[in-house]
């Protein structure tokens, strides 16, 4: 449920966020302007000595009893400095003159005289005048209303009722800018002073919403151990096996860390892309005995199967209690390995060959397949500090990329063997993409291990460790289909350079996309391969219109080996597929095969996540 709230929480975040911002900006500036002044007690003339009552000719009641309409009530009124009686039917009022009765009209002239007495300041007054149409400012009167409009510096307008002479509004521009921010706050768009109104109902239950969703994702992304400081949580032991049943070691930690953090204090680095931040996938360790429930981490990283033989995360794995687990990797965990560059050889404008004499001789785990986590130091770098061939030049000085590169804390990040490590005469070869960051308007910072590795120059020291990861030949001798793509090409290489070198029979195909040439690695080293083999062919296929020519294959490379090899093949289910390459064209190459009805055991592929 967890990824699903969170979705929901995001969005409805925008959107509430957008209100809570307008409340807190409008609520404000409320408080911060001068009630008085919003009233506009500060042009209020004090009020007038109360005159006395004339002596009246006419009782009420006679009046009362004259008049058509139902009385409600009367009262004695001054309309100006004119004694009149005011009438009153419950929905509207009238005047009445107190010697005969007849009735009293609210005329310009008494405006003028009503607004010049309640008025102090140094505006002057405009002549009243009798509103054709109630505009927002007289909202929830009725009946006639007179407007008087004065020059002073708050545009002071004083609305005096037709129906009494009585000032209904006193308003300024105080008032006004008073009046839209609480429009604003209260959502009340139609200015009908309605509190209740459907927007702010919505908005309020969102916002609810959004504060129970966010208490409930703050609990599920954090563990209550991880608030306790690590001395006072109970000591466990955790007992760690290879992949092979072997016991490793054992190792203490603390209730509550996480499986991940508790074999590095240790020393066993699990392999990792994102820092224990449960998104690269690399962390997965073998639960021995009864694992927890699976998150929705582990369900978006590891496959049912997997799940159901106690495979989680270890970045989202607690400890509760004593333990057991499973770990791939062995002592690679522990081993850092110091290598020294012999060579950076730029294979395509963004594609960089790194071959590292390794300063211990590697062992036979080095297989093509296997990753590397290459540990990235802390750096400053400049600009000028990334060298490239004259012939790429352009394709550099395309990209927008700042004076200085910076990587403040470690980190690791995972390369495949791009060679067997035996045909490379003992060295390791890595190729590497590199990572500018997204270009344009949002920009983002360009990756920090390939910017590591393509500052790197013949003679550095890199350290690293491995190898990792479970993408291997499989043993047996089926037809074999490779499809990749960009920096896919690593792995694959490696093990059609073994698959051949070991002499292997069995047919091999591998299938490549790039855009253009220009981006295509090994192009002629393959076609090498494709001669002196003859149960090995390469298609190289290319996305970009232009590149089209002869015995060129374009489109996409997925469509593009449908097409040339899967559709025509008699016996697909005897075919081994190895994919390695950009995530859509894995997703698609994947979907594509299931289609097909090639079983999950028969495809294997290595997520590079870029
Ligand atoms: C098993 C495995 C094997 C691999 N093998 C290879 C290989 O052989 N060759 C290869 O080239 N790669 C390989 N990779 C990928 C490699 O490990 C790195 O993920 C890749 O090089 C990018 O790392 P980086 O440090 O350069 O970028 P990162 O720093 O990890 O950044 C990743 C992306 O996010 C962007 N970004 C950075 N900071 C921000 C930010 N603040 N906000 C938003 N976006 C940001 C970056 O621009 C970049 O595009 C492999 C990965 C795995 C998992
Ligand atoms: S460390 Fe990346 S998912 Fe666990």
């Amino acid at each position: 449920m967890t990824p699903w709230i969170q979705k929901l929480h995001k969005w409805v975040g925008l959107i509430i966020g957008l209100q809570f911002v307008i409340w807190a900006a409008s609520g404000l500036v409320m408080s911060l302007l001068d009630t008085a002044t919003v009233n506009n007690q500060h042009h209020l003339a004090p009020a007038a000595q109360a005159l006395p009552w004339p002596e009246a000719e006419i009782s009420p009641a006679v009046i009362v009893a004259r008049e058509s309409r139902p009385v409600q009530m009367v009262e004695t009124h001054w309309l100006a400095a004119e004694p009149v009686y005011r009438l009153s039917d419950g929905a509207s009022s009238w005047l009445a003159d107190i010697r005969d009765g007849s009735s009293v009209p609210v005329t310009a002239a008494d405006v003028a005289a009503i607004a010049a007495r309640d008025y102090v300041g140094d505006g002057r007054p405009a002549s009243p005048e009798l509103m054709q149409e109630n505009t927002w400012e007289v909202r929830g009167h009725t009946g006639p209303i007179w407007r008087v409009a004065f020059s002073d510096d708050d545009a002071t307008t004083l609305y005096v009722s037709g129906q009494d002479g009585t000032i209904l509004e006193r308003r300024n521009d105080t008032w006004r800018l008073f009046d839209f921010v609480m429009m604003l706050h209260f959502m009340d768009y139609t200015r009908q002073q309605d509190f209740n109104n459907p927007l702010i109902v919505m908005a309020g239950a969102g916002g609810l919403w959004l504060a129970l969703s966010g208490i409930w994702l703050f609990f599920a992304s954090f563990r209550l151990g991880e608030f306790i400081p690590a001395r006072w949580r109970p000591r466990r032991e955790l007992t760690v096996y290879g992949a092979d049943g072997g016991k490793l070691r054992s190792v203490e930690s603390h209730s509550g860390d996480t499986v991940y953090l508790a074999l590095g204090r240790n020393g066993l680095q699990l392999p990792s892309n994102c820092g224990g931040g449960q998104s690269c996938g690399l962390c997965v360790v073998r639960v021995r005995g009864h694992a927890p429930p699976p998150s929705s981490a582990d369900r978006m990283h590891i496959d049912a199967t997997r799940l159901r033989s106690g495979y989680r995360l270890a970045c989202n794995l607690p400890v509760t209690s004593d333990g057991q687990i499973e770990v791939a990797g062995g002592a690679a965990l522990w081993t850092e390995r110091v290598a020294t560059v012999v060579s950076a050889t730029a294979v395509t404008p963004f594609l960089r060959e790194f071959v590292l004499a390794p300063e211990v001789p590697l062992g036979p785990e080095f297989q093509p397949g296997a990753y590397l986590q290459v540990h990235v130091p802390g750096y400053r770098l400049q600009r000028n500090d990334l060298d490239h061939p004259e012939l790429h030049r352009q394709d550099w000085s395309s990209l927008s990329l700042p004076e200085n590169l910076v990587c403040k804390e470690p980190v690791r990040r995972s390369y495949s063997l791009s060679l067997p490590v035996e045909k490379a005469g003992g060295n390791v070869t890595l190729l590497a993409r590199f990572s500018p960051g997204r270009q344009g308007k949002k920009q983002q910072p360009a990756g920090k291990g390939s910017t590591y590795l393509y500052s790197l120059k013949p003679g550095d020291r890199v350290c690293f460790s491995g190898p990792f990861g479970d993408f291997a030949i499989k043993p047996g001798a089926k037809e074999k289909v490779f499809i990749g793509g960009g920096a896919g090409m690593a792995p694959l290489r490696a093990m059609v350079h073994s698959l051949l070198e070991s002499g292997a029979e069995e047919r091999i195909h591998f299938w490549y996309g790039a855009r253009n040439m220009r981006e295509a690695p090994y192009v002629e080293e393959m076609e090498a391969l494709a001669r002196k083999h003859a149960n090995f062919t390469w298609h190289l296929v290319l996305s970009e219109a232009a590149e089209h020519g002869a015995g060129l294959i374009r489109g996409l490379v997925h469509e593009a080996t449908d097409e040339g090899l899967l559709q025509n093949h008699p016996d697909l289910k005897s075919c081994e597929f190895y994919l390695c390459g950009p995530p859509a064209m894995l997703a698609a190459t994947r979907s594509l095969l299931a289609r097909l009805g090639s079983g999950e055991e028969h495809v294997a592929y290595d997520d590079f996540k870029i």
